[in-house]
C-alpha cells in the first residue's frame, strides 16, 4: 500500500501554482514524484515555484495560462499530455471573493467572481476531461469552500460559485467515470494566504475564524496539499464525485458556546 500514496511517473498540471494553496500542492505532488506543471495567470509566480521545486530536486515546469479563456486552458494542457505522453492530475485553485452585502452588489463585481469561480472552474474540468478521457484515466481537483455549505453576511455570490463547484464536480464525475477519470472538490476552511490577507489585518476577525474551527487555529497552506495529493494518488482510487472538507472541524460544530460543566 505505501507506493499508492505516491505519484512517481505521474504528470500533474496544477493551476494556481503561483501562490497560496496552489503553490504547496504544486511542491507536495513533486516531493511525493510527480513532474509537476505550474500554471497560473502570473507567469512569474508560476515559474518562481517551479524554480523551488527544481531547486529541491524535483521536477517541475512552468507556464501561464488563464482559465477564464476555455480555448487557452484547452491547448495548455492538451499540450502539456502532448509534450509528456500523459495528463495524470490536474488541480485548479484560482477563485476571487469580492466580500460584499448583497444588496451593495454591482453587476461587475458579480461578473468577475462568477466568471472566474465557476466559468475558470468549468474550463479546467472540461479541458481536463478533453485529455483524460480518450486517455482512460486521470485524477480532477477543484477547489469548493466551506462556504458552499454554510454562508455568513457579504458571501452570497462567493458561496454561490462555491456549491456551484460542487455541482459542476459531481456532474463531471457521473460523465467521466466509467473512463477511468476521478473528479472531486476540496473544501477548505480558514487559509492563511493572500486571498484571505484583509481577514489575516483584521485581529478581531482573524481570531473569531480561528475560534470558529474545532482546531481553534487557522490552517497555512500546505496542509490543503495532503488531502488535494491523496486525491491525485491511486490511494483514492475509489474516491470520486465527493467534497473532501480540509476544515479544522469547521462544519462539525456550532460554534456557539461550550455548556456550563463539560
Ligand atoms: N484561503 C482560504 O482561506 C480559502 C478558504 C476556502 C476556500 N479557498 C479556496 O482555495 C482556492 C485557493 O485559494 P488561495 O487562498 O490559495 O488563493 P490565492 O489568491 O493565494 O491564489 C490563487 C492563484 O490563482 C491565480 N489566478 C487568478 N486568476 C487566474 C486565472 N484567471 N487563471 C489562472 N490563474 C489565476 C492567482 O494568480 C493566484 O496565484 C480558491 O479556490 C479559494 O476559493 C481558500
Amino acid at each position: 500500500m505505501a507506493d499508492c500514496f505516491r505519484l512517481d511517473g505521474k504528470t500533474v498540471a496544477v493551476i494556481g501554482a503561483g501562490s497560496g494553496i496552489g503553490a504547496a500542492c504544486a511542491r507536495t505532488a513533486a516531493t511525493q514524484g510527480a513532474r509537476v506543471v505550474c500554471l497560473d495567470i502570473d507567469a512569474d509566480a508560476a515559474a518562481a515555484t517551479a524554480t523551488a521545486i527544481t531547486g529541491s530536486g524535483g521536477a517541475a515546469t512552468a507556464a501561464g495560462v488563464d482559465v477564464t479563456h476555455g480555448g487557452a486552458t484547452d491547448a495548455v494542457l492538451a499540450g502539456i499530455a502532448a509534450t509528456h505522453g500523459r495528463l495524470d492530475g490536474v488541480v485548479c485553485t484560482p477563485s476571487i471573493n469580492v466580500r460584499k452585502a448583497l444588496l451593495h452588489y454591482a453587476d461587475d463585481e458579480f461578473d468577475r467572481v462568477v466568471h472566474l469561480n465557476l466559468k475558470g472552474s468549468f474550463n479546467v474540468v472540461r479541458a481536463a476531461g478533453r485529455v483524460m478521457v480518450p486517455q482512460g484515466s486521470g485524477s480532477i481537483v477543484i477547489f469548493s469552500s466551506i462556504r458552499s455549505v454554510v454562508v455568513e453576511p457579504g458571501q452570497s455570490v462567493y458561496a454561490m460559485t462555491k456549491a456551484g463547484i460542487v455541482q459542476l464536480v459531481r456532474g463531471a464525475a457521473c460523465e467521466f467515470g466509467t473512463s477511468g477519470v476521478r473528479v472531486n472538490a476540496l473544501a477548505p476552511g480558514v487559509v492563511d494566504t493572500p486571498l484571505t490577507a484583509p481577514i489575516r489585518a483584521n485581529r478581531g476577525w482573524y481570531e473569531a475564524y480561528a475560534a470558529k474551527s474545532i482546531l481553534g487555529r487557522w490552517a497555512q497552506p500546505q496542509e490543503m496539499a495532503g488531502p488535494t495529493v491523496f486525491l491525485l494518488t491511486d490511494a483514492a482510487s475509489f474516491v470520486t464525485g465527493t467534497v473532501l472538507y480540509a476544515d479544522g472541524g469547521w462544519l462539525a460544530a456550532d460554534g456557539r458556546f461550550v455548556p456550563p460543566g463539560v
